[in-house]
């Protein structure tokens, strides 16, 4: 729950999260039924209590914001219908976010970020890098050719052993670690354009976790220092990338209000933020990321998207769709659909 002052001050009256890891864990990953079913079980308890800790009732709202995509569609749709339940009852306008849309705004949550800036979103699903110019005026500049960041620390991560979410394991394992050994390939270097790549490096850290022996002495550390080159790895991958994109960003800005915002899970890597804020520094741009609570998936971001398009006026019929792919940059990806173009159009 989320107010927006008239003078643009946000505050956060809530953030409640319940998390289904738990229940995937056991299978390494998200199983779309389990999720859908987990949805339905806490959605009424989430709602209630994001009411009780932000001390409000039902008629002190101004409206609802509810995700409607891109994701797994059953969890999506059950967000979405009791956002429009609560709509209908009380009377109030819905706005269905797209769920990068809400990414895109949460470092806005704890400091006041101007428009226009430039967004490095790196989550479990998504890659990619916008210029976030208002609230729905992304355009794109790069994205991903295959895996996410986050879906590569996972996946990794898991060739190591370690449990789902597998980035924040690795970040933990890597501490301590002394990567520079293991030389791990440099995907797409001095390629142009702002576009990433992370297949080449996921089967590169597979081979080699496969290599470390538990019979060796030294298996712990062996460990440790594969799991900092990767993290070293995909920082620097992320930090090259954007690079690019700064470059283009301040010619077309001709040099002023230069904005950088990283978001979405992986932006809560520790090594990520350190390499990226040296990238800006070194470019000339002021560097913004989330609070750690907002890096990962969050409903305090999703309000808030839904609060800044309700000021500009936006807002949607109860009719609103959940969609499972929806790209925050529609032209952009349908002209050049770099990730996961599926048989029903790009996912994001
Ligand atoms: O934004 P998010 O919560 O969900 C999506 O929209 O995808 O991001 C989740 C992703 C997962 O892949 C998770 O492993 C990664 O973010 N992640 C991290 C860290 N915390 C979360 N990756 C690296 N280091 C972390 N500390
Ligand atoms: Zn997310």
């Amino acid at each position: 729950m989320v107010r927006l002052g008239s003078d643009g001050t946000v505050t956060v009256l809530s953030s409640v999260i319940s998390t289904q890891i738990a229940a995937h864990a056991p299978y390494g990953g998200v199983v779309p039924e389990i999720a859908a079913r987990a949805h339905v079980e806490s959605i009424d308890g989430v709602i209630g209590e994001a009411m009780t800790r932000a001390a409000v009732g039902f008629e002190d709202l101004t409206g609802v914001a509810a995700t409607a995509g891109p994701g797994l569609v059953g969890g999506v749709m059950v967000g979405l219908s009791a956002g429009k339940a609560i709509a209908l009852a009380r009377g109030l306008p819905l706005v269905a976010v797209n769920h990068l849309e809400g990414h895109a705004v949460s470092a806005r949550l704890s400091e006041d970020i101007a428009y226009p800036f430039l967004l490095l979103l790196v989550s479990g699903g998504h890659c990619q890098l916008l210029e976030v110019g208002g609230i729905g005026a992304c355009r794109r500049l790069g994205s991903t050719i295959d895996d996410a960041a986050g879906e590569a620390f996972d996946k990794i991560a898991k060739t190591l052993g370690l449990p789902y979410p597998g980035g924040p394991a690795l970040e933990k394992l890597a501490e301590g670690g002394d990567g520079a050994r293991f030389p791990l390939p440099r995907a797409l270097l001095g390629r142009d354009g702002c576009d990433f790549s992370f297949s080449g490096l996921k089967t590169a850290a597979a081979r080699l976790a496969e290599g470390l022996t538990a019979e060796r002495e030294s298996f712990e550390q062996d460990r440790r220092d594969l799991a900092d080159a990767v993290q070293s790895a995909i920082a620097r991958q992320l930090s090259e990338r954007t690079d690019r994109a700064m470059a283009q960003y301040a010619r077309e800005h001709d040099g002023r209000d230069l904005r950088f915002v990283v978001a979405g899970g992986v932006a809560a890597n520790a090594t990520v933020r350190r390499v990226l804020t040296a990238t800006a520094a070194a470019r000339g741009f002021s560097f913004f990321a989330p609070s750690m609570a907002y890096c990962t998936d969050n409903a305090a971001m999703i309000a808030l998207a839904g609060a800044e398009r309700l000021r500009a006026g936006l807002q949607d019929g109860l009719d609103a769709p959940a969609r499972p792919r929806w790209p925050l940059d529609e032209a952009a990806a349908l002209a050049n659909p770099t990730h996961a173009f599926g048989r029903k159009g790009a996912k994001a």
